[in-house]
């Protein structure tokens, strides 16, 4: 199971020898898993990917490549398309963008009020049997909506990509809330993160340092938070945005952790986290500092 994961939704305006510089750095931590979608800079971040593979393509066979497929930006109508034949054009198009003969992962990026399983499960059918995609997975879905296309679809449902962090947990909140007529005991998991677990789909967290608008991590409208991280940065010895990766790994659903640094350095730091093990009080201290109250 996949620990961390380097997201590539920031790279657009990074050089090529920087970005190659990301993938190093990610490499030497021992991640090989590298997060794109189709409409990342709108298409730009997987173009630039690709041109440091080209530029070292040595380095292919010791990634693993991420995509994600089925938003629609269309100006005049934002919209999603889980359709069978617009799932199978987002993949070829990004193994073109990306310079490659097939990505190693495909995941549908968010559910289409309008998706129909038999659809998806033909769509999936035929990037498998060209071999254009080796594993499939969801990004934003339901456990129920899972289901739902598992029950069509031949190919194993993998990894559920979700918004997580110290921050953002409603998945996490609500089954420490059941049954209570406060905000956190609305259900807004629809039990998604029960369905992952008991079904081996790997939940990729997306978003692991960031706070509404920019990064919880520094930021002085989190004061209690921060000190805290800060106390535990110093006692692990590492970098506070380590600590909030710690945090996520602590949780027993065995969670992967998606960094969206484009900073090389900031890699480092944030693996060291594999090596934390927080205790549960440390984890709860995380859990209060954002003023949350437990039942
Ligand atoms: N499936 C989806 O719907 C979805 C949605 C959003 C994202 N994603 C995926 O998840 C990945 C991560 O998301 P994200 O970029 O929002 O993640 P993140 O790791 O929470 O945020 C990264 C951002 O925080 C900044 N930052 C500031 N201080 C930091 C610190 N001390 N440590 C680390 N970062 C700090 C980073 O700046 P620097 O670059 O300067 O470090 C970067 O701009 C994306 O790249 C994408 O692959 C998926």
């Amino acid at each position: 199971m996949d620990k961390f994961i380097q997201g590539c939704m920031r790279i657009k305006d990074m050089t090529v020898s920087q970005v190659r510089e990301l993938i190093d750095a990610n490499l030497e931590m021992g991640i090989n898993v590298f997060d794109h979608a189709d409409i990342y800079g709108g298409g730009e971040c997987e173009t630039l990917f690709g041109k440091a593979l080209k530029e070292a393509p040595e380095l292919r066979d010791k990634i693993v490549l991420q995509t994600k497929g089925g938003i629609v930006k269309d100006l005049s109508c934002h919209r999603y398309d889980n359709s069978a034949n617009y799932l199978i054009d987002c993949v070829h198009k990004s193994i073109k963008r990306l310079g490659v003969e097939k990505v190693n992962r495909f995941l549908i990026h968010r559910p289409d009020a309008l998706f129909n399983p038999d659809d998806v499960a033909k769509a999936f059918d035929k990037l498998s049997s060209e071999g254009t995609v080796d594993e499939f997975g969801v990004s934003n879905f339901a456990g129920s909506q899972i289901a739902l296309l598992q029950n069509s679809c031949k190919q194993k449902f993998q990894y559920n990509q979700v918004r997580v962090s110290i921050f953002h947990c409603p998945m996490i909140e609500y089954g420490m809330n059941y049954n209570r007529f406060n905000d956190a005991g609305v259900n807004r998991d629809d039990g998604t993160l029960d369905y992952c677990r008991l079904n081996n789909v790997q939940i990729q967290c997306y978003s692991p340092n960031k706070g509404n608008k920019k990064s919880f991590i520094g930021d002085f409208k989190y004061p209690k938070l921060n000190k805290l991280l800060k106390e535990l940065a110093f006692k692990y010895d590492v970098a506070p945005n380590a600590i909030a990766a710690a945090w996520l790994l602590k949780h027993p659903a065995g969670f992967a952790v998606i960094n969206g640094t484009t900073q090389p350095e900031r890699v480092k730091q944030i693996a060291k986290a594999k090596d934390i093990s927080l205790t549960r009080s440390e984890w709860y201290d995380l859990y209060h500092s954002l003023g949350r109250k437990l039942p």
